[in-house]
């Protein structure tokens, strides 16, 4: 048994940082951990390893669109499938590994096993109770399924199957067309499976601003991946080798079916809460089964806190990370903060997509008079040299005020550019602050700079 300041329940992104934040600011901390290693899902079975495999496939697509066209000649590469996971296998070991070096370094102490609270201010380990003057349960999220299907991760699988399926399939039905079922369904439709994604609603990415919806969806279309909207599936009948997908069209409650080696489902994640003994303690939950803290992450609970997807708010690994450092301050006596007005959102496709703050339907619905400033990536030269014309970066500001209410972009690297627009809203800059930045020529974010122009004068390239 041993005594600490701090056990964090979980080492993914909220976990960890908040681990380093906490035994950096002086208290001695400890993080309990029962996979082989850190990372939680975000380095294991998530953000990570979906990012080597959207990078490989963007790679062979590049040979086999753009290669010939830049004079780079020769035979297009072929997918050695066995390679490429190997490939997202070592990126997952640098990551994990990494994190184990850091805890090392800030002393922090990682408890292997699962952990449960069996009262506030004791952790149980396997056989081992530990105390804590604090405990935060960063213990993450899992794939929520449908009822009618059942996922063996061989044929129906979740994200975590759709890493390492044992080859490419000829065939891939995606149920949910939110951030997983496209990312995924990129990967797959690059390396060549007829991908299908079947959607409830009548756009893709709910929640996103609509243009960049439509945008987004007619890309994919013309980068082969099927879609079927306003479609509620019912259910999947899963064969050895094969699964058939039932699903009903909303508008007219007509039945169909679609046949495929691979069912990914992709429709949300849920608190991942089980065996931590939450019930027994009395944590309050919210009726979406998430644990309900206050203004600084604590529960009903004296002394017990909750950070990242086990929370309200949006199932990011990033927002996960700003609560764990902010919750590390609390506790430390200092000031946590989070503004959750700039969270970004980013789907890592190619093109990338990115959004922060307003979108436009969300203002129209507050009744908020705003302006739209738009550019697009054909006008800028950085982004035609490199074949990444296709999208465009809306800025919305106030009207009277000019201050930037959102963004969003379609294009090359906007997972990146969308920063510099969270910089200027958590410094409340209005859009002219951004257009009179100079942005260096030639670059992508010439683009940001344009739009923030088109809330002005307007933009000089278009
Ligand atoms: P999601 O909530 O983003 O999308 C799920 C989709 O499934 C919705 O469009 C919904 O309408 C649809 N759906 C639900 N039931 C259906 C049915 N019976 N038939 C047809 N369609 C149905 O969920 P997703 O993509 O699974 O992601 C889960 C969480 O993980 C999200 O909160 C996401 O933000 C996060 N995540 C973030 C990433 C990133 O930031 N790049 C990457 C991966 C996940």
């Amino acid at each position: 048994m041993a005594s600490y300041d701090v056990i964090i329940i979980g080492s993914g992104p909220g976990g960890y940082v908040c681990a380093i934040r906490c035994a950096q600011l002086g208290l001695k901390t400890a993080v309990v951990e029962g996979r082989e290693t850190l990372g939680g899902t975000c380095l294991n079975v998530g953000c990570i390893p979906s990012k080597a495999l959207l990078h490989a496939s963007h790679m062979l697509h590049e040979a086999e669109h753009n290669f010939a066209k830049m004079g780079l000649k020769g035979k297009s590469p072929s997918v050695d499938w066995k390679q490429m996971l190997a490939y997202k296998d070592d990126v997952i070991g640098q990551n994990t590994k990494g994190i184990e070096f850091l805890f090392k370094k800030n002393k922090i102490d990682w408890l292997k096993g699962w952990g449960s609270i069996p009262e506030a201010g004791k952790v149980k380990v396997g056989d081992d109770t530990h105390e804590a003057k604090n405990i935060i349960i960063a213990s993450g999220s899992e794939s929520s399924s449908l009822p009618g299907v059942e996922i063996d991760e061989k044929v129906v699988v979740t994200s975590t199957g759709a890493l390492e399926l044992p080859k490419v399939p000829k065939t891939m039905v995606v149920i949910g067309a939110g951030v997983i079922g496209l990312e995924m369904g990129s990967v797959y439709a690059r390396l060549g499976t007829e991908v299908t994604v079947v959607e409830y609603l009548d756009a893709i990415t709910p929640g996103m601003d609509g243009e960049v919806q439509k945008n987004f969806q007619k890309i994919l279309k013309k980068q082969g991946i099927n879609f079927v909207m306003g479609a509620a599936v019912q259910s999947v009948d899963a064969l050895k080798t094969k699964a058939k997908v039932n699903y009903k069209l909303r508008k007219d409650d007509s039945e169909h079916q679609l046949d495929a080696d691979v069912v990914l489902v992709a429709t949300g994640r849920k608190p991942y809460v089980d065996g931590l003994g939450l019930d027994a303690l009395g944590v309050e939950m919210t009726k979406r089964g998430q644990i309900k803290t206050d203004d600084h992450w604590q529960t009903n609970i004296k002394g017990v806190y909750a950070i990242g997807d086990a929370i309200e708010g949006p199932m990011l690994a990033h927002k996960a990370e700003d609560e764990g450092m902010a919750v590390a301050c609390v506790l430390a006596g200092q000031h946590g903060h989070v503004n959750y007005g700039v969270i970004p959102g980013v789907i890592y496709t190619h093109p990338e997509v990115a959004n922060v703050g307003e979108t436009e339907e969300n203002l129209k619905d507050q009744g908020r008079a705003y302006k739209v400033g738009k550019f697009s990536f054909m006008g800028n030269g950085r982004a035609k040299a490199n074949f990444a014309g296709e999208g465009f970066v809306k800025i919305l500001a106030d009207k009277e005020t000019d201050r930037i209410l959102g963004a969003h972009i379609i294009g090359p690297m906007a997972g990146d550019l969308i920063h510099e627009i969270c910089v200027a809203m958590e410094f409340g800059a209005s859009a002219e602050d951004l257009a009179l930045t100079c942005h260096a020529h030639p670059t992508y974010s010439e683009a940001v700079r344009e739009a923030a122009l088109a809330c002005g004068d307007g933009p000089i390239h278009s």
